[in-house]
């Protein structure tokens, strides 16, 4: 199964998370900004959550990609107010004609003070579970 993993991560916590991603499923995980030109079964996207919207970055990287190019899109992601960047994450790849997975991972990320350390060591071990379990 061909696999690519692309994160949008402004302090380093979607990073994070897609190298757990990238350790499981055995890809090495690139940002947005490296292009994605081979034809994928799975394409996890995860970022987080700034002044409620996830970054434009992904709604560009989205736009660049052939949506029959992608069989699958999972999405992942963290924030600190509202509970997941992932219906925003599901909406512009559905809007552009992508299957997107019904499941998801998404698990808080701090800002400030407001669940400092997370993702911690157990948000990143569920999504280890996560991946092992649904795409291993
Ligand atoms: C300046 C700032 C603004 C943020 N705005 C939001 C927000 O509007 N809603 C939310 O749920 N989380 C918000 N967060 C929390 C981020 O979504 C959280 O830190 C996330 O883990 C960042 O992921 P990243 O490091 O991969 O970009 C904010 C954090 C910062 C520092």
């Amino acid at each position: 199964m061909k696999i690519a993993i692309r994160y949008y991560s402004k302090f380093g916590h979607s990073a994070q998370m897609a190298q757990v991603i990238g350790d499981v499923m055995g890809v090495k995980p690139e940002s947005i900004e490296t292009p994605l030109t081979e034809e994928v079964d799975i394409l996890f996207v995860g970022a987080g959550l700034f002044l409620g919207k996830v970054n434009g970055g992904i709604k560009d990287f989205a736009r660049s990609l052939n949506p029959q190019k992608v069989k699958k899109v999972v999405c992942f992601g963290s924030s600190a107010i509202v509970n997941s960047p992932v219906p925003q994450l599901r909406s512009i790849f559905e809007d552009l004609g992508f299957s997107v997975a019904t499941e998801s991972f998404s698990c808080h990320g701090s800002m400030g003070p407001i669940y400092g350390g997370h993702p911690n060591a157990d948000d990143l071990q569920s999504l280890r579970e996560f991946v092992s379990r649904n795409y291993k």
